[in-house]
């Protein structure tokens, strides 16, 4: 492709994205398609003779759009969003046409330094304690997603409690325990396998009536592990659960952390963001004092384009000294000078892309007020629902809702609560997931895509309202 046929197809692309946000609300939120439909329209080989790039263009239209769930529709509600906006899309297209790779401070010194100076940054702008900064003993890296950033975590944990030699002999069977709420994403569960510790090492602890962990549950259970010579190596807290949106006591499973010396991971993923806003900023109670990492994902909820987790270390020693494996071809005076970060040593892949441009880019144009404004009006609109639901008597509302998630059901058998949310995605209009709380399958909407206003909710409530009498 020529710089000149770049240029023109690039406008066409940037066109076709600006149409397709357009029009997307006139679209099925959920796709359609049946299983295969989309491999039948593509052709069984490659082309042998290069085509156009119209011609990929004009297959997004008839091919890939009847194939996707659009999660940028303003009735997408089903699981945490991934906020996408235009800032964020140009820093995307930027980055890929700078194509730098920033495994070492060397191989781009922008690619390390923007994303350690945004990160302190977002730091700030969560309040996040400064042992998370570079200021501090520790500092922020970009991961693809909230599950490396907690496996990550667990793997600085096992370092830090074995004195390294976990990196060394690995992991010595039956010996260490790891603790999260029964509330809690499947991604720990895949980080202690993938981390050799086995999936029974993970102690799933009870929760209060609200959903939130137990911390005396928790220091029983690992009151027992330890009399049975079990050593507790990590506890990952989760401030917005992803069923219901719980927030973990932190503060007391921290002191409970401390007494130990366990690692405590906060698992913020979807509300950490948040935090930018003061008045919600009692979800990182107790993260300062005693968090050992946190993460965040602004790519849910802060319209940065998927994927971006923010991940944070308090002791950035025991993630390098985890994770660091310096080859002769990758020595070089930078890295030997101790002056900068090496990335490669904070994750799991060596290679990583520049996330940190499309970060910057929507902190800088969106401004802290801007996003505020966008987290307060998801929050408002989830009130506003919530209204509605608890106005009704047909309805009850399944779980605390001071953010932007909202769990609801019609009161009755789990059937009709089935029924109503499969006619709800049928009709194409909305999309909502679910979930089971105490037993109860429940119908969940999540709050805080770019293009929601109070019209989609208030016609969702419509539906569900409407759907409700012919279900119920
Ligand atoms: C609380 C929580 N943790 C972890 C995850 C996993 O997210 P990711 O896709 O970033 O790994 C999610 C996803 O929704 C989540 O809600």
């Amino acid at each position: 492709m020529t710089a000149e046929e770049f240029r023109r197809h690039g406008r066409a692309a940037v066109d076709w994205i600006a149409d397709y946000w357009g029009r997307v609300e006139s679209l099925p939120v959920r796709s359609q398609v049946q299983p295969g439909w989309v491999r039948e329209q593509l052709p069984p080989a490659p082309p042998y003779v290069g085509e156009p790039f119209d011609a990929v263009l004009a297959d997004l239209d008839t091919i890939v759009v009847p194939g996707l769930t659009h999660w940028q529709h303003p009735g997408f509600f089903a699981y945490f969003p991934t906020s996408t906006s235009g800032p964020a899309v140009l820093a995307e297209l930027l980055a890929s046409g700078l194509g730098v790779q920033g495994m070492l401070w060397q191989t781009s010194p922008a690619c390390t330094e923007l994303e350690q100076h945004v990160l302190d940054w977002l730091a700030a702008m969560l309040a996040l304690p400064e042992k998370f900064t570079f200021a501090g003993t520790g500092g922020g890296v970009i991961q693809d997603t909230a599950s490396s950033a907690i496996l990550v975590a667990l793997v600085a944990a096992l370092h830090r409690i074995s004195d390294g030699q976990v990196a060394r002999e690995g992991i010595e069977r039956g010996r260490y325990a790891v603790y999260t709420s029964t509330q809690t994403n499947s991604a720990l569960e895949k980080g202690v396998r993938i981390s050799g510790l086995g999936a029974s090492s993970i102690r799933f602890i009870e929760t209060r009536s609200d959903l939130s962990m137990d911390p005396d549950a928790l220091r029983a259970v690992m009151k027992k592990d330890v009399a049975q010579g079990i050593v507790p190596v990590m506890v990952m807290a989760t401030v917005g659960t992803t069923s219901t949106g719980a927030v973990d006591p932190v503060e007391s499973i921290g002191r409970i952390c401390r007494e130990s010396e366990v690692w405590l991971h906060v698992d913020a993923a979807y509300a950490g963001v948040a935090a930018m806003c003061p008045e919600f900023r009692w979800i990182h109670q107790g993260v300062a004092a005693y968090a050992d990492s946190y993460s965040t994902n602004p790519h849910k909820w802060m319209l940065t384009a998927f994927d971006c987790d923010a991940c944070y270390v308090a002791d950035r020693e025991s993630l390098v000294g985890a994770l660091s494996v310096l080859p002769e071809f990758l020595r070089n005076p930078a890295t030997d000078s101790g002056a900068v970060v090496d990335y490669r040593d904070w994750q799991v892949p060596l290679g990583r892309r520049f996330r940190a441009l499309k970060l910057w880019a929507v902190i800088r144009c969106y401004g802290v007020e801007g996003l505020r404004t966008h987290l307060r009006h998801s929050v408002a609109l989830a009130q506003r629902f919530a209204a509605w639901v608890g106005a009704d008597e047909r309805f009850e509302l399944m779980a605390p809702h001071p953010l932007s998630l909202v769990c609801f059901r019609l009161r009755g058998a789990d059937e009709i609560n089935r029924r109503l949310l499969e006619a709800l995605n049928a009709s194409g209009r909305v999309y909502l997931s679910h979930t089971v709380i105490h037993g109860a399958f429940t119908l969940r909407l999540a709050i805080g895509g770019t293009a929601t206003r109070l019209e989609h909710v208030a016609a969702a409530w419509d539906q569900i309202s409407r759907l409700a009498a012919v279900c119920g």
